[in-house]
């Protein structure tokens, strides 16, 4: 059959990758994403076509005959072009507008928590200026502010003084981010870690762990980005505690939405704090990590595209669990000198076979053609250079190995990810 793949990130140059070797493609089957970049021009034919125009999609679907449509990034989704495509009867990995409130509305996944018993950070919802600065009242410090709507994970502040919080409300209700609300919540104190289960509305499948960087600098210092790199497994979320957060944390969530009639189709990205009660959930994401998706590729044995299949057809019950392979794997992202703020483009790259030739695989995620041909860096976050080792020391060596036989002048990159499972694998 052939496959549309939604999206142009590093996320989805490595979907890309696996569903490219896909056995749905057997038989002369097309892989086809849009918009695409570079990296992936290696693995599908790129069409332009603008997620938001839903009949242009419906129509390009109808004209290849897509037998499955695989929707990387959230816009598209909470913006309900799952339902589109659903309502056209097409076969799509990825949750309608309504359950996609879970990632698109911190507001509604804080109060489903509530109500389901669901173990997350005490909060309150604020509309106003006012109704957010007595809500502060009730916390202690540090507190958390949060805009309540897609902020690409720029939206939060963890305020260290009453001053700090009320001067990120004040930008928050200047429109910082467009129309949002607040979020005002209770610090956590733990270890993140990420965990991702594929759910049809009915059968939880888990899609392995992860940990994220999500602070552009060393130590985990400065402000908060869409995640510098990332390793899978994160040992932290032994298999114990990942079975509680399935049973104390996805399970529920998943009966909810089916109870409240928006059952949840795709992959369910839950971002953990493991306290010292247990694993609590920080937020929902309804869609895979960028970077963490990177690794997980990077690991997984099953055939990609038969498991999405499975789950765009409600069918996750029959099939096998999915196979992961028990080495480590690590990206690490080179973004391009500015990022998190407004990254220098343009800055030429090289370097990219001679990476590979290590053993790297580098996922492309904001690079473009220049009209000579070039690649050239096209957004924050440039290139995930991607490796897998026996332990997250080695898959750590080995893809900064590769990171150094890139060129790209106009970029940088954390030279530490992965080290507290390398320090914790040190200490033996
Ligand atoms: P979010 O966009 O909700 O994932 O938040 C971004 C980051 O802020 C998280 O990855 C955490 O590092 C931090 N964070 C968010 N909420 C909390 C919380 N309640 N307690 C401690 N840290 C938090
Ligand atoms: N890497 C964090 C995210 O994809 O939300």
């Amino acid at each position: 059959m052939n496959i549309l793949l939604l999206g142009s990130g590093g996320r989805e140059h490595a979907l890309a990758w696996k569903l490219a070797q896909s056995s749905l493609l057997e038989g002369g089957g097309i892989l086809f994403a849009a918009p695409g970049n570079p990296g992936i021009a290696g693995h599908a034919r790129l069409v332009a076509l603008d997620a938001r125009d839903h009949g242009a999609v419906l129509r390009l679907c109808e004209e290849q005959r897509i037998g499955l449509v695989v929707i990387g990034p959230e816009a598209p989704l909470v913006d309900g072009l799952a339902d589109s495509l659903r309502g056209a009867g097409i076969a799509v990995f990825g949750p309608g507008a309504a359950a996609a409130q879970l990632e698109g509305s911190k507001g509604f996944t804080k109060d489903l928590c509530a109500r389901a018993g669901i173990p997350t950070a005490a909060y309150r919802r604020a509309g106003s200026l006012a109704e957010a600065r007595a809500a502060l009242d009730f916390f202690t410090l540090p507190v958390v502010v949060k805009a309540d709507g897609l902020a690409a994970g720029k939206g939060v502040t963890i305020a260290h003084s009453r001053e700090e919080a009320e001067d990120a409300l004040a930008a928050l209700f200047a429109g910082q981010f467009g129309d949002a609300e607040a979020v005002i919540e209770e610090f956590l104190e733990g270890e993140e870690a990420s965990l991702f289960c594929l759910t049809d509305g009915a059968t939880i499948l888990p899609f392995g762990s992860a940990q994220d960087h999500k602070r552009v600098g060393e130590g985990d210092a400065g402000p908060n980005t869409g995640g510098m790199g990332a390793y899978s497994p994160a040992p932290v979320l032994t298999g114990t505690l990942e079975a509680e957060a399935i049973r104390r944390i996805i399970a529920p969530t998943v009966r909810a939405m089916a109870d409240a009639g928006t059952p949840y189709s795709g992959v369910l990205y839950a971002g953990l704090m493991l306290t010292r009660s247990g694993p609590s959930l920080i937020e929902y994401n309804a869609r895979f990590g960028d970077p963490e998706c990177q690794v997980l590729m990077m690991r997984l044995e099953s055939d990609l595209g038969e498991v999405l299949l499975a789950c765009a057809e409600n069918r996750l019950g029959t099939i096998e669990p999915a196979r992961f392979a028990p080495a480590s794997a690590l990206t690490v992202v080179i973004a391009a000198k500015g990022y998190p703020g407004t990254p220098e483009t343009g800055g030429p790259i090289t370097g990219i076979e001679a990476a590979e030739a290590t053993g790297a695989r580098v996922f492309q995620a904001g690079t473009a053609r220049a009209a000579d041909g070039r690649l050239v860096a096209a957004g924050g976050r440039v290139l995930n250079v991607t490796a897998r080792g026996a332990s997250v020391a080695e898959a750590q060596a080995r893809a900064y190995a590769g990171v150094d036989r890139i060129g790209f002048a106009d970029g940088f990159c954390r030279r530490d990810i992965g080290w507290r499972e390398v320090a914790r694998e040190q200490a033996g």
